[in-house]
């Protein structure tokens, strides 16, 4: 099993999810954070941490959410590893929540 960071991080990345993975398995991108499915160890420990509730764990990822599952182990190949928390996006909180962002995610 892994962890799945799903459409509501594009254009927020608030980055808190960082700060608590043991592992380093988040990856970094433009305006979007992935986690690496080999390096989860399905701690838990990032999944409340996220202020726009954008991880989910495998088993629980709704159903409209079942592209990030492959997204996340896309991009986790090739994007670099991010280990310590920064600002967030400058427009993090009006992006929060919107619908249909996944056509706004920058690889
Ligand atoms: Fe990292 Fe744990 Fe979240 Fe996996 S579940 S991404 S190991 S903090
Ligand atoms: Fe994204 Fe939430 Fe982390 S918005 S960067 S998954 S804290």
């Amino acid at each position: 099993m892994t962890f799945v960071v799903t459409e509501n991080c594009i254009k927020c990345k608030y980055t808190d999810c960082v700060d608590v993975c043991p592992v380093d398995c988040f990856h970094e991108g433009p305006n979007f954070l992935v986690i690496d499915p080999d390096e989860c160890i399905d701690c838990t420990l990032c999944e409340p941490e996220c202020p726009a509730e954008a991880i989910f764990s495998e088993d629980d990822l709704p159903d409209d959410q079942m592209d990030f599952l492959q997204i996340n182990e896309e991009l986790s190949q090739s994007w670099p590893v991010i280990s310590e928390k920064k600002d967030p996006l400058p427009d993090a909180e009006e992006w929060d929540g919107k619908a249909d962002k996944t056509p706004l995610l920058e690889r």
